[in-house]
């Protein structure tokens, strides 16, 4: 479990720059969780998701992975990356390696994995990812198209195996195939236990595959709850730069006309509860 008491965050501390981006934010996310990070260009998802795994200190308050305090003298950071893996919202920062078998082994290696371990991990990870791993393990990671470089991006995160997996925006520059797939395989990965945090601009997302939105505004956390919550609170959703997805307008507005109308996440279920009153009313 992992838990935000009153962290706050200021870059370019002493210089002419000198910013609060996270202000005073306190917050739970347990095991098993699927939670969406929302909030306009700016706003602090990114440096607040880098609080989670240790990358970023905060400058007040505390940062605790399963009730410890990560930055304590005798806690090892190391050990919390294990167990919290974060993707980056630009692949190029993480990337460092001149092979993509480098990149992608360096997090099991640090971790123990060695040998047939060691590749078997790397392997599945990029087969996870949609390679065939033969043709890519000796490429440049910094020669891939930008689709390339994130999915290596994240095959380098998954082969460590994590508990959590943090991911900065990572549908995007990906087609709608890439994007199906990686969104099948993480809220697989979330069926089998793993908690699951993103960041993301795209609602039908939010809509999809998170049961928690997190919006920051300006360094704070201005909402808080379940995905059914968010969405019905349209001017939240628009003060914090986004747009509700069609298909909830829609269902608002029915929910407008009967009020007992379900929510739904996509057109399949709305279809579903339409058809339903359908039979209903011909009955
Ligand atoms: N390394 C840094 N040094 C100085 N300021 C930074 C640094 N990283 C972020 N900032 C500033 O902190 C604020 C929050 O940035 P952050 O990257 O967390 O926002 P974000 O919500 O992820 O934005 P985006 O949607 O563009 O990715 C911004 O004002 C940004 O300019
Ligand atoms: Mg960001």
């Amino acid at each position: 479990m992992i838990e935000l008491k009153n962290v706050s965050v200021t870059y370019d501390t002493g210089t002419v720059f000198q910013r609060p981006a996270i202000r005073n934010v306190s917050l739970k996310i347990e095991k098993g969780e699927r939670i969406a990070i929302v909030g306009r260009v700016g706003s602090g998802k990114s440096t607040l998701i880098q609080l989670f795994n240790g990358l970023i200190k905060p400058d007040e308050g505390e940062v605790l992975l399963n009730g410890k305090n990560i930055h304590d003298s005798n806690s090892d950071l190391k050990k919390v990356r294990k167990s919290v893996g974060l993707v980056f919202q630009y692949p190029e920062e993480q990337f460092f390696a001149e092979t993509v078998f480098e990149e992608v082994s360096f997090g099991p290696k640090n971790f123990g994995f060695s040998g047939e371990k060691l590749k078997e991990a790397v392997y599945n990870a990029l087969t996870e990812m949609g390679f065939q791993p033969e043709e890519v393990i000796s490429r440049s990671p910094f020669g891939l198209s930008g689709g390339e470089k994130r999915r290596v991006a994240i095959a380098s995160v998954i082969a460590s195996d994590p508990d959590v997996i943090i991911l900065d925006e990572p549908t995007s520059g990906l087609d709608f195939i890439a994007k199906k797939r990686l969104v099948e395989y993480l809220k697989n990965e979330n069926r089998s236990g793993r908690t699951l945090i993103f960041v993301t601009h795209d609602m039908s997302e939010v809509l999809n595959v998170a049961d928690r939105v997190i919006a920051i505004r300006n360094g704070e956390k201005m909402f808080d709850g379940s995905v059914e919550n968010f969405f019905s609170l349209p001017h939240l959703i628009e003060s914090v730069g986004l747009e509700p997805p069609f298909i909830v307008k829609l269902m608002f507005r029915l929910k407008e006309k009967y009020a007992e109308f379900p929510f739904c996440r996509n057109a399949d279920e709305l279809i579903l509860h339409l058809k339903e009153r359908w039979r209903g009313s011909a009955s």
